[in-house]
């Protein structure tokens, strides 16, 4: 599998048997995502909330694509009253699309549809662990604090390979706490995100790579430039 970064919390998830999932498209408007939105292609996008730099390109990339949107019961029926397909999921559940299964995790975080102009409601926050055709588990927490379940729901039930973490601080965790997610939640590999976007989430990566590096030096921190990939 293959996953690129477009900056902030947006990736490109190719799988072994070339499934793109887009994941909270934030381009067009992401300072820091070199790629033009209509070189994106999609069989499925994630949306973990409501916010702006999340949703995103979302509408677009679905109309031109005929992407299927993924996101929680309000953010689907939002999409679907315009004629998107959507599945509406809700924490704690899973559905199988492909040969995939994508299961909705909590996330300690707000989720207003920040760009409709009478604000609508956008449900509850959430992240995905997305498990691959081989088996392999891939946690994307979205927007959130720290939160004990990840030691035990995330960690003990859920046992992700590869964690995408937030640490830009401010909206989430900052490096401090994300390193403690780390700690609890034990994967093989994380890759720091929603960092860097906005002057507001500046971070150095290294600071947070230091800090696991000093608690659980057995975990590998995958640091990437945008536009970059990780595959394994
Ligand atoms: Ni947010
Ligand atoms: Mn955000």
């Amino acid at each position: 599998m293959k996953l690129r970064w477009f900056g902030h919390s947006a990736f490109e998830l190719e799988t072994e048997e070339k499934l793109r999932i887009l994941i909270d498209p934030f381009i067009s408007n992401n300072p820091s995502c070199p790629v033009p939105v209509e070189e994106l292609k999609a069989d499925i996008i994630l949306i973990t909330h409501g916010h702006a730099d999340h949703f995103g390109d979302t509408m677009e990339i679905a109309n031109r694509t005929g992407a299927v949107v993924i996101g929680n019961h309000e953010t689907s029926v939002y999409l679907s009253k315009q004629g998107f397909e959507t599945i509406g999921m809700n924490i704690g559940g899973s559905i199988n699309i492909y040969n995939l299964k994508i299961t909705m995790t909590n996330a300690q975080h707000s989720s207003d549809m920040d760009f409709i102009e009478e604000v609508g409601a956008g449900g509850s926050a959430a992240g995905y662990i997305i498990q691959l055709e081989n088996g392999k588990k891939i946690y994307h927490a979205g927007d959130t604090g720290l939160f004990g379940d990840m030691k035990t729901i995330i960690a003990e039930i859920y046992k992700p390979d590869i964690a995408l973490l937030p640490i830009g601080d401010t909206y989430t965790m900052g490096p401090e706490t994300a390193a403690i997610a780390v700690e609890w939640i034990n994967p093989q590999t994380v890759i720091p995100i929603h960092y860097n976007t906005f002057p507001v989430i500046k971070q150095d990566p290294e600071d947070f790579a230091q800090r696991v590096a000093a608690q659980n030096p057995e975990v590998k921190v995958v640091i990437l430039e945008t536009n970059q990939s990780y595959q394994e």
